[in-house]
């Protein structure tokens, strides 16, 4: 009796058990089917999850490679290396894009803003090999063999600019990624700096535009002289200044304390909290922004990321294009030591005759730091520039390449249909993406 009670007993239980198991998988289900996998689920989470805790989180597959340059500098680059709903089969050979963030970003911007209008994350779903590089001194890349980059009063880790990202990281990063990929060629895509040191690349190490079959240049930056950055404008008054004032205190890297960002991120720029103008203010300051393209919503997930980290010089090096007019290499501000560097007094041009990959540029009118006439004078003195492209909105601004609502729509459709059309050889339907787009 008592025996046939118990066993009635436990029968119940497992039922139940049984019952509330298979009912919560259904409630998991519908969970996330009801949840929208293009956007962020949690601004908050996403701004804390470092590039691979946040890929995989959006069940994208991720992987992490180290490269070590010739100069000691350990980078680390992210490959998504297929897509989650489409071109999802894993261990197929893809054709190959590498991808180059710009000044004060990472890897992250190509996937901070979520599936739906991440540049990684929709290369992934069209069927690319997705590399994201990352540039010597940013959060991913704070890394060398020898020199320690919070060393206090040495600068030494700190003692670059864009010229090395183009000239010594890039190849390292573009080789390695060709040699894991098995390809023997990559398209490229880079925003803002991104670009700027790939022209680097192209100029001083030529035999490298054999690598790529196509180049796509998101907000340009080669020449500066109409440049309309304040932030920019004022440094490059002072930026000798600045540096050795820098050097001297033992200061080499270019705001260090991203962790007041990430606060400031989360604390004031969330929704409904009176301060979030302020935060978008400080986004326009950094790199233009505008009303249109703008979600604030995101704005803890971006403070969370951005700035990644950067040297004085980099800025520095920017400053004097401003002064100069000119795309030269640094100058290291005496005559001996550019002698010492060059051979020469003055720091050489950039020969971009010498940048012979097939170039796409896609610019836009109120970009302030890639203005209209220094893009035409970039795509006239390229050694083989195929196409000039501007966004079809006149408020899109610098940031909104990589942060804007319809970036896709306005910009990376149209990169991968180029894309897509180099890689078939379909030269005519290149000059049909071109025709069709007011210049
Ligand atoms: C802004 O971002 C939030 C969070 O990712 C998203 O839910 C919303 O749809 C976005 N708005 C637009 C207009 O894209």
């Amino acid at each position: 009796m008592l025996r046939g009670g118990l066993l009635v007993a436990i029968a119940t239980c497992v039922a139940l058990a049984a019952a509330r198991t298979s009912g919560s998988s259904d409630d998991i289900q519908e969970l996330l089917e009801n949840v929208d996998l293009r956007y962020s689920t949690d601004v908050f989470e996403d701004a804390n999850l470092d590039v691979p805790e946040l890929i995989t989180k959006y069940r994208y597959p991720v992987e992490t490679h180290t490269v070590t340059t010739e100069d000691g500098y350990i980078l680390r680059m992210h490959r998504i290396p297929h897509g989650r709903d489409a071109n999802n089969v894993p261990n197929q050979k893809k054709p190959v894009v590498f991808i180059m963030h710009g000044l004060l970003s990472s890897s992250a911007d190509f996937v901070i803003m979520g599936p739906g209008s991440g540049l990684g994350y929709i290369l992934a779903e069209e069927g690319y090999d997705v590399w994201m590089g990352n540039a010597r001194g940013n959060y991913y890349s704070r890394n060398h063999v020898r020199l320690n980059p919070d060393a206090l009063l040495s600068t030494a880790f700190w003692q670059f600019s864009w010229d090395e990202i183009g000239n010594i990281d890039l190849p390292t990063m573009i080789d390695y990624a060709l040699e894991v990929s098995g390809q023997e060629r990559l398209h490229y895509i880079g925003h803002s700096q991104g670009t700027t040191s790939f022209f680097v690349l192209g100029s001083l190490r030529p035999e490298y535009n054999a690598k790529i079959i196509s180049m796509h240049a998101m907000a340009p930056v080669a020449y500066m002289a109409n440049n309309r950055n304040l932030f920019l404008r004022a440094l490059a008054s002072y930026g000798d200044d600045i540096e050795s004032i820098a050097r001297l205190i033992g200061i080499g890297e270019f705001m260090p304390n991203s962790v007041i960002f990430t606060w400031a991120g989360q604390s004031m720029c969330r929704d409904e909290v009176v301060f979030q103008p302020i935060c978008s203010n400080i986004m326009f300051l950094i790199g233009g922004w505008n009303e249109d393209q703008h979600n604030s919503t995101m704005m803890p997930a971006i403070f969370g990321h951005t700035p990644a980290g950067a040297s004085v010089r980099q800025f520095h090096h920017y400053g004097q294009g401003i002064t100069d007019r000119g795309f030269r290499r640094y100058d290291h501000g005496s005559r001996i030591s550019n002698y010492r560097a060059y051979g020469s007094f003055r720091p050489p041009n950039y020969d971009l005759s010498k940048v012979t990959t097939p170039v796409f540029l896609h610019y836009s009118d109120s970009d302030p730091l890639a203005h209209v006439n220094d893009v035409d004078r970039l795509f006239r003195e390229l050694g083989r520039p195929i196409g000039k492209f501007r966004i079809p909105q006149r408020t899109f601004s610098h940031i909104d390449f990589i942060y804007g609502i319809n970036a896709r729509e306005l910009l990376y459709d149209r990169i991968i249909n180029l894309i897509k059309a180099m890689d078939a050889n379909a030269f005519d339907e290149v000059n049909k993406i071109i025709e069709s787009t007011e210049q």
